[in-house]
Formats: structure tokens, C-alpha cells, sequence
């Protein structure tokens, strides 16, 4: 295959086909195949979709190479030291930063729908105490598209109504999980409380006695949210665009999302990292036998919170969760023993040629445990934060799905490996 003018040059079985070139306005160059299988008869195999673009789109950007995640063009720096979870909401959601006016309407909509229907309490009294809160959360996000029938009407509400009902009610869907999986009462949202000190005091207030904030912790758990709101095509983001493009409404495709995101390798790598470290402090170990095994192909291990499709350079992410983790430390002035033994391997990795010449760093939930710990959060919360924190990545790429005229139902193709034709063999004449 050759690249010419913008067009890359095929040449198959002695014919030759002109694929076009685009390009992305960061350089990111892509050969167009969507005719590919109509010209020649062949599809491409790319096996976990490393070199697949699944879409075109405006809303993240990111250099794995060099460690760069912006969104809607701004460093994810910048916005982590200036910006808060709700600003960086309307701007994935709505495509820019807000003014004042709109940043004010924002809230005051998100604040106008964070109950649910009351009626919900009844299907929160169905799971059993052991359920984990990452089902409640993905079954309560359907349930409540029930209560808005409108939402099955294709563009009947106003997208940005219907955005901010869910991404307020996803946190109180969050909390009630938590207090139901604890058997604890109910706590209700304060319209007074910005978005994530309504959250902690759902979640941790008592009907006699409220929750006292304490806006280091406010701010680092808002941190946690902003870093996680988007990151472009991973599995769950992808998964709410699949879902979307079958026309299903916002609440279904981010339900889906919500499951996608539940695996050990993608969200609830989180949970896996504490896991992970507090196995290494039981065993008393500094961690190197941990790192043998995540070397170790048939152990079956790997060294959770490291490691990135994307990434090949240290993520931004980690970096910045990194830095939070040993403020809010000394803010509280409390040492984790965890935190300590994260740092140690990740220096241990960092040296080892298995993990170098793998191009192997630490990730965005290296460290984000740990923030969630020294707050009080659950370890079977940790995958739940990310996916509140996800929740205006999930309907932004909602929203680029269906606002795109050219959108069609995605539908990937497959070589078939299985039995050629075969005859029906009736019951009782099989061995
Ligand atoms: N520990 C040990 N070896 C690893 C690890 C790890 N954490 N990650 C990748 N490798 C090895 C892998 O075995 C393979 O080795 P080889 O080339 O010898 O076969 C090589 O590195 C390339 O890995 P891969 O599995 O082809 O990479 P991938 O892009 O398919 O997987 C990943 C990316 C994130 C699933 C993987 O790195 C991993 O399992 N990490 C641990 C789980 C984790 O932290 N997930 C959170 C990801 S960040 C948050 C999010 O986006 O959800």
C-alpha cells in the first residue's frame, strides 16, 4: 500500500485501488475503507480495534505518545488546576467552556432533577444487601428512563434537559446504591450543595446528623470526576456509541456504557489496584513478587493500574492524580501505608526492562484509590466514581452520534472460522 495526493494506492490480486487519506486536524492520518469491501470484495481484521477509527470526532483528543489529553482542545492540565467537574460537563456536553448565564442555568438544571422518582425506592428494595453497586447502577439507570416515557420519543426533549437529568441523577442513583448495599437509610439531595458536595452528603450524611464537608476533600473527589470525563473511543465510550447508534435513548446507551466499564481491565481497574496493594501489605512483601508474577504470563497476574492501549508514556492523568494523592495526604495529615507501597512499585516497574521495553506506566487509577480511601469511599464504589466521572463523556459521544446526519448503525463485520455447511442431525441419531 502506497500514499499519494492525499489517496493511498491498493494493489490487490493485479488490480490496483485508490483508498482516500483523511486527516485529523492534530495530523492523525487514516485511510478510508468504508469502500473497500464493495470495490474488492475484502474487509480488515484488526482484532481488539488497535488501529481501527471507529468515527469522527470533536470532543477529546489524545497523544499517546507524548502523553497529551485534551478536551475540546484543553489540556487536561490546565483544566484540573482552573476548571471544576460541572464547567468541564458543559464543555464536553455543549462544546464549549460556559459563561457565567449558562454555567448558572447549567447547575440550576442539574440541581432542578436530582431526585428520582420516588417510585425507584421500590426497585432499590429489590437487590439483595450483596449486590455490587456497579449492577444497581447500570439496572437504576434504565429503570428511570421509565419514568420519563418522553425520552423514547427521538428528539422530543431538549437534549440539554435530558443531559442534565441524567448526569444529576446518576450521583443520586450512586449514593442510593451505596446505602442500600450498607442497609443504611436514604439521604436525600440538598438543592443547596454544589454537584459533588451533594454526593459526599448523600452518601455519607445520617437522617439525625448531616455529613461535614471539608472542601479539600470536595475539591479532590471534583478532581477525580473532571480527570475521568472523558478519555475518546475506549470500551465503555465506545460501547455507548454502538448502543446510540441503534437510535436507543441517552439513559439505555449510557446504561450500557455503565456495564462496559465494570471489567477489571478497563473501570474497575481501580478497585483491582487497592486489591492489588492491599494483598502486597497482608503479605508483608515490598512488592517484588507481585511484579515477578505480573511478568509471568501463565500467572494469569498483571500489574493492575499499569499499562494503556493508548498511552506508551506516563498518562497525564496519573500525573496529576499522583501529585493530588500527596496533597490531600498532608491536607488531612494522614500517611497511607498503601500509598507507599504504590510509590515503591512504581519505581520497581519503572526499572524493570519488562516493563520499559513494554512501554508500561502507570495509569489513571494508579493512584486514584487511594484519594477514595483517605475520603471514605468504599473499595465496590471506586469503578461507580469513575463512571459518574465518565457520565459527560458518555453523553457527549451520545450526542455527536445523533446529531450526525450521516450516522448509520454501527455494524462491524467478521471472518467467519467456525463448520461449513452442515446437515441437521434429528436426536436420536446423534453420537
Ligand atoms: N502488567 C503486566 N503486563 C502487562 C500489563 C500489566 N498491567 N499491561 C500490559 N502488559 C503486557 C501484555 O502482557 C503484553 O505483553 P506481550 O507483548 O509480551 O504479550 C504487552 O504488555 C502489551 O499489552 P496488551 O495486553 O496487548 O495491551 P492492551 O492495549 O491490549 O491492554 C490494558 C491495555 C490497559 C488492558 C492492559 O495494559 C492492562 O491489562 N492493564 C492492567 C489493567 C488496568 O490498569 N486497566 C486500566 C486502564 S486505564 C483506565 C481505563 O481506561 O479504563
Amino acid at each position: 500500500m502506497s500514499s499519494q495526493n492525499n489517496n493511498a494506492e491498493l494493489k490487490l490480486d493485479g488490480k490496483s485501488y485508490s483508498l482516500p487519506v483523511i486527516e485529523g486536524t492534530e495530523g492523525e492520518r487514516a485511510f478510508d475503507i468504508s469502500a473497500l469491501r464493495a470495490q474488492t470484495g475484502h474487509i480488515t481484521m484488526d482484532d481488539g480495534y488497535g488501529n481501527t477509527g471507529s468515527c469522527l470526532s470533536k470532543i477529546t483528543f489524545i497523544d499517546g505518545e507524548t502523553g497529551i489529553l485534551r478536551y475540546r482542545g484543553i489540556p487536561i492540565e490546565e483544566l484540573a488546576e482552573k476548571s471544576t467537574f460541572v464547567e468541564v460537563a458543559h464543555l464536553l456536553i455543549m462544546g464549549r467552556l460556559p459563561i457565567r448565564a449558562e454555567l448558572r442555568r447549567f447547575s440550576v438544571v442539574l440541581t432542578r432533577y436530582e431526585m428520582l422518582h420516588e417510585d425507584m425506592k421500590f426497585h432499590f428494595e429489590g437487590f439483595p444487601a450483596t449486590a455490587h453497586p456497579m449492577a444497581m447502577l447500570s439496572s437504576m439507570i434504565n429503570a428511570a428512563s421509565c419514568f420519563y416515557p418522553e425520552l423514547l420519543e427521538p428528539e422530543s426533549d431538549d437534549f440539554e434537559i435530558e443531559a442534565a437529568r441524567l448526569l444529576s441523577q446518576v450521583r443520586t442513583i450512586a449514593a442510593f446504591s451505596y446505602r442500600k448495599s450498607r442497609g443504611l437509610p436514604i439521604i436525600y439531595p440538598k438543592p443547596s450543595y454544589k454537584y459533588t458536595a451533594n454526593f459526599l452528603h448523600m452518601m455519607f450524611s445520617e437522617p439525625y446528623q448531616d455529613y461535614e464537608l471539608n472542601p479539600e476533600v470536595v475539591r479532590a473527589l471534583d478532581l477525580i470526576f473532571l480527570l475521568h470525563a472523558d478519555h475518546e473511543q475506549n470500551c465503555s465510550t465506545a460501547t455507548v456509541r454502538m448502543v446510540a447508534s441503534s437510535k436507543a435513548n441517552l439513559f439505555a446507551s449510557s446504561a450500557a456504557g455503565v456495564c462496559a466499564l465494570w471489567g477489571p481491565l478497563h473501570g474497575g481497574a481501580n478497585q483491582a489496584v487497592l486489591e492489588m496493594l492491599n494483598e502486597i501489605h497482608k503479605a508483608g512483601d515490598d512488592g517484588s513478587r507481585f511484579v515477578a508474577a505480573a511478568k509471568d504470563k501463565k500467572s494469569g497476574k498483571r500489574l493492575m493500574g499499569f499499562g494503556h492501549r493508548i498511552y506508551r508514556n506516563y498518562d497525564p492523568r496519573a500525573k496529576i492524580i499522583k501529585k493530588a494523592c500527596d496533597d490531600l495526604l498532608a491536607k488531612l495529615k494522614r500517611s497511607d501505608p498503601l500509598l507507599d507501597i504504590a510509590k515503591h512499585l512504581e519505581q520497581v516497574a519503572l526499572s524493570d526492562p519488562y516493563f520499559v521495553e513494554r512501554k508500561l506506566y502507570p495509569n489513571v487509577d494508579f493512584y486514584s484509590g487511594i484519594i477514595m480511601r483517605a475520603i471514605g469511599i468504599p473499595l465496590e464504589m471506586f469503578t461507580v466514581i469513575f463512571a459518574i466521572g465518565r457520565m459527560p463523556g458518555w453523553i457527549a459521544n451520545y450526542r455527536e452520534v445523533n446529531e450526525d446526519p450521516n450516522s448509520r448503525i454501527y455494524r462491524p463485520r467478521q471472518i467467519y472460522m467456525g463448520a461449513t455447511q452442515n446437515p441437521y442431525v434429528p436426536i436420536d441419531e446423534r453420537s
